[in-house]
């Protein structure tokens, strides 16, 4: 039988020629996001399935992150949006302690490790909490990871009852998220299968 599948060009470094193999085999993706403009309502409602799309039938979760944090900044354009997760600390004093450690994230470049209780990333997984920071000059131990961030939004992941990692926003614009924000974040988080 004939197949209609598209053939891309993929090159093999072994032996610098050009193989074929099925679309299929690379992506899954039929289309673009689609990207609106309107409230930030609007907005949330046109990506939260948009979202719920791309992460169907994936299980990897870096990958999921990734997609998450790329559609994110691609319908709101916010200076940074990423992930930090809840690993072992790299200079642990007992085998438990753990530490916010960076993943998938669009935007500059970001610290690494952010300690329970440190900073808006670290409050809201010790708190089990959305916080949202109209201004960073105005929280006490802000961690700048760019002098450009002016407002935050931080929502917590949470699985079996437990903080796993950490959503974090910045814009770099004062007062930029709202309970809108909130609300949707939220739901977004939730997609996120462990
Ligand atoms: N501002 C965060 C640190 C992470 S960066 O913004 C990417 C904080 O205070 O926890």
């Amino acid at each position: 039988m004939k197949s209609n599948k598209v053939l891309l060009p993929v090159y093999n470094i072994n032996f610098f020629h050009l193989t074929f193999l099925p679309s299929t085999y690379l992506c899954n993706m039929s289309e673009d996001l689609n990207i609106i403009t309107g409230t930030k309502k609007d907005q949330y409602e046109s990506l939260l399935p948009q979202i719920r799309g791309l992460l169907e039938g994936e299980p990897d979760l870096i990958a999921n992150l990734a997609n998450i944090t790329a559609a994110l900044k691609e319908q709101f354009g916010w200076l940074w949006v990423g992930f930090y997760l809840v690993k072992p600390a790299v200079s642990a004093a007992s085998s438990n302690e753990k530490e916010l450690v960076l993943a998938p994230f669009q935007g500059p470049v970001a610290c690494t490790r952010i300690k329970k209780g440190k900073g808006v990333c670290g409050t809201s997984w010790e708190r089990s909490q959305t916080l949202i920071v109209a201004d960073v000059e105005k929280f006490p131990g802000h961690i700048a990871c760019s002098s450009l961030s002016r407002s935050e939004i931080v929502v917590p992941v949470i699985y079996n009852n437990e903080v796993v990692g950490v959503l974090d926003i910045d814009s770099d614009q004062l007062d930029n998220f709202n309970e809108t924000d909130q609300f949707y974040l939220e739901q977004i988080v939730k997609l996120i299968s462990f």
